[in-house]
């Protein structure tokens, strides 16, 4: 085949992944886990072998640093590989910390890997994902996804492992969309300062580990209270770690505040829900399905949209 589409859909991390152990190979320094959400989706078509290297995004036609991205990543599945096209389309906004960019590196390497014609297992898929973008390593995965940082210093032993398929546990996440454009500092750039200037990047370290070990035993006993706790604490170490960095990076703006509050008076109220935040102002929320609909009024009246995601399944050829 020299022509292949691959469908991903994008994880949110639950535990968050925030420094990098080795950045050649983008090796993480925390372990973390995460849940794939549908409907948000990533569709990537590669062409292997034509007249030259092309990548689009959502009709853009990507140059500099995006591009470069995109034909390094290829450079790795093959480094003789033929000039490649990728077209790729978003159905969910791009790069405003509502993790595109897992979706779609796992939807490049495996539409690139079907184009090429080589067998590939899913693990060794997982390890070229994770070049591209350390959370993609998790979204070649359906459902409840682990990423643990791996001893290898190759890196061959860091990349998303199932932990709990999608139909395991009927939640919902819902996002409040406080702001849909591009974010000022790439999640990169963000971990990297933070690591570089934060005097509490090594505690952040220290504790993300025992997050990763709770929240897994509260995955596969669905207790969803216990995993709600484990993810805000994740989310708020994670950002102040990066506020304690010189100068202090901040991705929260006033409606990320007002989320957070909307959703601790839900929960005082006596509705289970629990927010988390990632590279972006954008504010994500856990609940039981039975409660989305409470969640999306709350947090209707302090966002501008509110969009409602359900556990989705592995990136798949189509
Ligand atoms: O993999 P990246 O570079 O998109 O970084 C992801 C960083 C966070 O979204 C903040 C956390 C995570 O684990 O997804």
């Amino acid at each position: 085949m020299t022509i292949a589409t691959a469908i991903a859909h994008p994880n949110i991390a639950l535990c968050k992944y925030w420094g990098k152990r080795d950045r050649a190979l983008n090796l993480p320094a925390t372990p973390s886990l995460s849940l794939t959400l549908a409907p948000y989706a990533t569709r990537t078509t590669v062409n292997w072998g034509a007249e030259a290297d092309e990548a689009w995004l959502n009709g853009k036609l990507l140059d500099g640093k995006e591009a470069r991205r995109v034909f390094m990543n290829l450079d790795l599945l093959d480094p003789w590989r033929p000039r490649c096209v990728v077209t790729s389309e978003n159905n969910f906004p791009t790069a405003a910390g509502l993790a595109s960019s897992s979706s779609g590196f796992a939807a490049l390497v495996l539409a690139a890997s079907a184009a090429s014609g080589r067998q590939r297992s899913i693990e060794e898929l997982a390890v070229f994902a994770r070049r591209g973008s350390g959370s993609a390593t998790r979204s070649l995965y359906g459902g409840w996804v682990e990423w643990p940082m791996g001893t290898r210093a190759d890196g061959t032993d860091s990349h998303g492992i199932p932990l709990a398929p999608q139909d395991h546990w009927d939640v919902r996440m819902l996002v409040a969309v406080l702001v849909s454009g591009p974010k000022g500092t790439s999640s990169t750039d963000g971990m990297v300062h933070t690591q570089q200037t934060s005097p509490y990047f090594p505690v952040w370290t220290e504790c993300a580990p025992r997050d990763v070990v709770e929240a897994r035993a509260a995955v596969k006993s669905r207790d969803l209270e216990a995993l709600g706790a484990i993810v805000e604490r994740s989310a708020m170490r994670m950002h102040a770690s990066m506020m304690a960095a010189d100068p202090p990076l901040c991705y929260w703006r006033s409606g990320t505040l007002a989320a957070i509050e909307a959703v601790k008076s839900l929960r005082a109220s006596g509705v289970g829900a629990w927010y988390t935040m990632d590279a972006g102002p954008n504010v994500k929320v856990l609940t039981a399905a039975a409660d989305a609909e409470k969640v999306r009024a709350a947090l209707a009246a302090v966002a501008d949209r509110v969009e409602l995601l359900a556990p989705g399944g592995p990136a798949r050829v189509e």
